[in-house]
């Protein structure tokens, strides 16, 4: 990198497609890097801007060209919208076109009957909104975030389509959706003229409700991208807490990580996960993006980071992508499940 840290006025480093790879996604015309970084966490009222600014310089210097937001994403919601904003006149003005935004609406951003879920009505207003606190004309991509059982699909990818359509979005997607909607959503938004670039389910080797359900197969099939979100299992499955809970970490804090599921016998799984890393040359993070990554099957692994330097440390799991059947074998071993570690189980599920 050839940019010194903190220098005022932002210049993207020149080497900042060098070593990052870029993976098309489904059958679109699209690539995504392989590392995407997400805002859910550490860009809302309660970091400093600095910080969130610092984060998203290395991340793109590292050619991490896909940031992805919601509308729900801060404290308070609209808040790390907000803050993007900020970066993107300050620091990334004259780079919009090398960049992929994305957006959501699904999940509760304002009170009252239209502040949530799937209805047309919510997500056309959630996307204005959502384009006005970033200062954008569009987002790349807008997501339904979570399937909702009340609405009719056809008005949801309605929505989505007619985002699209108005130039409010280059792409559409969904997120949570398990094998059987996503189908039905695909060929919904087939039919409309607007295909369905890609999915956001979340998935690592500690959530594999993908792989139960068969999303990757059924994404496969119908040539549809996917992005892996909480690849890191929001921590788990890094160096954070192989000595127990530190606090300066998201178990720490109260947020959405629970410090339970941090058992000692999860640590002494983690340590040995570790491991495995070791052996590989990598560190625990890196392996766990490496592992979601195998094989192409998914897009892009989407982190979330509290540290510039964990950006820097995600990046490197690209040195090392391939997996001996003796290293997934131990890994499958080692990998425990608890049903709380997929918070967002409620919107695959059948209902
Ligand atoms: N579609 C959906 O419904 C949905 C739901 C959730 C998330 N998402 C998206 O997915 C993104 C990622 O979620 P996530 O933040 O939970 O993902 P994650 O990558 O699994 O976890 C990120 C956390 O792991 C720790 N970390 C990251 N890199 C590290 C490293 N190299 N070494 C040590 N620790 C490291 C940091 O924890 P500390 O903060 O403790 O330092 C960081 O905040 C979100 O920002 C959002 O864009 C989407």
């Amino acid at each position: 990198m050839t940019r010194p840290a903190h220098t005022p006025r932002y210049t993207p480093a020149d080497t900042r497609y060098d070593t990052m790879e870029y993976r098309r996604c489904g059958q679109s015309g699209l690539k995504l890097p392989l590392i995407s970084l997400g805002l859910w966490h550490n860009f809302g009222g309660d970091t400093p801007h600095d910080l969130k600014r610092d984060l998203c310089r290395t991340a793109f210097d590292l050619g991490i060209t896909h940031f992805d937001l919601a509308n729900n994403y801060g404290p308070p919601p609209g808040s790390a919208e907000e803050a993007f904003g900020e970066i993107l006149k300050t620091d990334f003005a004259g780079y919009r076109d090398e960049l992929i935004i994305s957006s959501k609406a699904g999940y509760k951003q304002m009170d009252g009957p239209y502040g949530e879920w799937g209805s047309r009505k919510y997500l056309i207003a959630s996307c204005d909104q959502s384009l006005k606190r970033m200062g954008l004309e569009y987002v790349d991509i807008f997501y339904s975030h979570r399937f909702d059982p009340e609405t009719p699909l056809e008005e949801t990818m309605g929505a989505l389509d007619h985002i699209v359509r108005s130039g409010r979005a280059l792409y559409a997607g969904i997120s949570s959706y398990n094998s059987e909607r996503t189908r039905a959503a695909v060929e919904i938004l087939n039919d409309l003229g607007t295909p369905c670039l890609i999915h956001q389910p979340s998935y690592n080797i500690l959530n594999r409700w993908v792989e139960r359900d068969g999303l990757l197969d059924t994404l496969e099939d119908v040539g549809v991208g996917s992005i892996a979100f909480t690849p890191l299992a929001q921590g788990m499955l890094t160096n954070k807490y192989l000595g127990g809970v530190p606090g300066d970490s998201r178990a720490a804090q109260g947020k959405s990580l629970n410090p339970d599921l941090l058992s000692d016998e999860a640590i002494r799984r983690l340590n040995a996960m570790n491991d495995i890393a070791g052996a590989r040359g990598q560190t625990l993070a890196q392996m766990a993006l490496a592992w979601v990554l195998r094989g192409g099957r998914v897009t892009t692994a989407l982190i979330g980071a509290s540290k510039v330097k964990q950006i820097e440390d995600c990046v490197g799991a690209l040195g090392n992508l391939e997996f001996s059947d003796a290293e997934l074998q131990a890994i499958d071993d080692l990998a425990f499940h608890d049903d709380t570690l997929n918070l967002w189980a409620r919107s695959s599920e059948e209902v």
